[in-house]
């Protein structure tokens, strides 16, 4: 009997979480290893709950925890590059190709481009909630700090016009967020701080090259970038993510985001 018939709500049907609960269940039973979900991921969905191993280990009998890489995700090569993350685990790449294609035809030093190819990967790949300062912390180990210092710093300063560089608050956000939306204090400050720092117009030209309406139909291709990812990104040769970087377990979670521990 498929798990789906098991779960029952009060009035006699599955709820829509139930039976994706189910169906989830049911998929693990399916694959060789016993597949689980951080907490984090419960939350997105507004639960703060785990399953413990032994309990998971009585529903699965004979199965193992998965301690490796999850047979349903693409498949990456033994040394990953940031080139096979961008076609393996990023959800999406049009945004941040429109960008640095965008701030390429500008004329834009390596960097800039570098900065602005890189500006969100963190919300393709890991998470939303401050992503500029989770896409940096990824990133600072293989890049210049003022790729870095901008990719964290777009966080902040997007949310502030600057019209002598060509940029004006976005419609798109009063459209996302409202017209009274007002950015966090921690936000206001990481703006007052950056407005004097000597990578600032790198940061802001993330802004200015932030494509907020997207094109379907733009021609871009990871390949105008190999070469200024080749100078201007260090890949380490054990693999991104199986080197002994600060931010190497951040890449490892990308490559195996359900291993067990
Ligand atoms: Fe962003
Ligand atoms: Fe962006």
């Amino acid at each position: 009997m498929s798990g789906l018939a098991q779960v029952q709500s009060g009035n006699g049907q599955p709820t829509l979480s139930e039976r994706a609960d189910a169906l989830e269940e049911h998929m693990m039973h399916e694959l060789e290893h016993i597949v689980t979900k951080s907490v984090l991921f419960g939350m997105a969905d507004g639960k703060v709950e785990m399953e413990s191993g032994p309990s998971l280990m009585a529903k699965n009998p004979g199965k193992y925890m998965l301690m490796g890489e999850d047979p349903r995700l693409p498949k990456m090569p033994a040394k990953p590059t940031l080139l096979d993350y961008f076609r393996c685990r990023f959800a999406s790449t049009s945004h941040l190709l429109q960008s640095a294609t965008h701030a390429l035809k500008g004329g834009h030093s390596e960097k800039v481009v570098l900065a602005c190819l890189l500006h969100d990967i963190a919300v393709v790949s890991f998470i939303r909630c401050d992503h500029g300062y989770w896409g940096a912390q990824m990133i600072e180990p293989y890049v210049d700090e003022e790729v870095s210092w901008a990719v964290k710093t777009h966080q902040a300063l997007r949310f502030f016009p600057d019209e002598s560089a060509g940029y004006k608050y976005p419609d798109m956000y009063v459209k996302l967020f409202g017209p009274d939306y007002q950015p966090e204090p921690y936000i206001v400050e990481e703006y007052k701080r950056a407005r004097d720092h000597k990578h600032y117009m790198t940061a802001r030209l993330i802004c200015v090259n932030d494509i907020y309406s997207f094109d379907p139909n733009a021609k871009v291709s990871l390949d105008d970038f190999v070469d200024i990812i080749g100078r201007n990104f260090r890949q380490p040769k054990e693999g991104l993510g199986l080197d002994n970087s600060p931010s190497a377990h951040m890449w490892r979670t990308m490559l195996w985001p359900s291993r067990f521990l």
